[in-house]
């Protein structure tokens, strides 16, 4: 199959392959999506094989609004009204139970919930609204790899498996969206993302766990997603915590660096061998990816040192798909 790019004025040639089930990638504000009919189980299926995706691991319902999300859930809570009216369209992926029997089992994983999105990007949502039916979005990669934040990204991992996609430029955000259950007692974050806890607290006037906790291949996971490897690409990840610590590690043409602009200049290293991560840490989360994506793409480097940041909740999304990057693997002076 030939993949099709389309450009922002195409967006009518996208909803007609859509409308046919087949698959079309599309830009959001945290990274490109993998569109398809959430309706039609046969095209929901083919964005499992064509992520190369385990099939216990159920996909975000992409909505133009909150009209359309209403007729997949057995109800919009009092939570979901504060949320939506506050964070949509936005980075923010709600958790709320499912109306039976309005979704195929292939989309939610035969779970009682249903996780919706509504992402703040106008092309996506105009083509949803077109569409007149939401659409699945799981991140547009191969099952493992970093998320993609271009098209281009897109295009290396699923050309050829794929009918169309949407470049809508590089995302803003760069990191996946702050997933929060809220068909339980107490709220819980159950992927950190752009949106924090404590934000997400205030807005509901309530508290909101974190699910910091590993999960084991045995329980059935809160977000089934976040049990399997991920981010990860070929070489050795490595996290530099403070990034004093560059300065003791024993660089050779095999190693890259991920840094912010101000600790790479220090580095005496081939430009090819630095990734610049950019000023602070709104640059880092949107260049992440793209850095690893870098990487993975020369044979030659078999390990990856990139910086860390610790401290506040903002740091929380970026560190958790870094660690998973790394396999909790820290640099250690010796
Ligand atoms: O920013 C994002 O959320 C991006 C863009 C494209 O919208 N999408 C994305 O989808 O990151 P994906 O499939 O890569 O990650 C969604 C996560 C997975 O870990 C999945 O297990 C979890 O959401 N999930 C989906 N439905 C769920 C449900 N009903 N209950 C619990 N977790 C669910
Ligand atoms: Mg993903």
């Amino acid at each position: 199959m030939e993949t099709e790019i389309f450009s922002a004025g195409q967006i009518d040639a996208a909803v007609n392959l859509l409308a046919k089930g087949e698959l079309v990638a599309f830009p959001t504000e945290t990274v490109y999506g993998l569109g398809a009919l959430a309706t039609n189980e046969e095209a929901v299926k083919q964005v499992y094989a064509a992520k190369g995706r385990p099939s216990d691991n159920p996909l975000i319902v992409t909505v133009a609004d909150k009209e359309m999300m209403s007729h997949y859930v057995q109800e919009v809570s009092d939570r979901a009204e504060k949320l939506i009216n506050h964070f949509w369209p936005g980075p923010l992926t709600i958790l709320l139970k499912a109306r039976p029997g309005s979704l195929p089992k292939a989309v939610t994983g035969g779970l009682a919930t249903v996780a919706l999105r509504c992402p703040d990007d106008q092309l996506t949502r105009e083509m949803i609204a077109k569409l007149g039916s939401p659409i699945v979005g799981p991140s547009a990669n191969t099952s493992t790899k970093p998320s993609p934040t271009t098209a281009q990204h897109v295009f290396h991992d699923l050309r050829g498996k794929i009918a169309g996609i949407i470049d809508g430029g590089p995302t803003k955000v760069g990191l996946e969206s702050t997933i929060i259950d809220i068909a339980v007692k107490s709220p819980v974050v159950l992927r950190p993302g752009a949106i924090t806890p404590e934000e997400l607290s205030r807005v509901l006037g309530e508290t909101v766990l974190i699910n910091r906790g590993q999960v084991s291949d045995q329980e059935v996971p809160k977000a089934p997603g976040m049990k399997y490897r991920h981010y990860a690409p070929s070489a050795a990840v490595v996290v530099v915590d403070d990034a004093q610590d560059f300065a003791q590690i024993n660089f050779d043409e095999n190693t890259g660096v991920m840094a912010l602009n101000a600790e790479l200049t220090k580095l005496d290293l081939p430009a090819q061998n630095k990734f610049d991560l950019g000023n602070g840490l709104a640059d880092a989360d949107r260049n992440l990816f793209a850095g690893l994506r870098y990487f993975d793409d020369q044979s030659q480097i078999k390990q990856i040192f990139v910086q860390g940041f610790g401290g506040s909740e903002q740091t929380l999304a970026y560190m958790n798909r870094l660690n998973k990057a790394a396999a909790g693997h820290h640099f250690q002076v010796k």
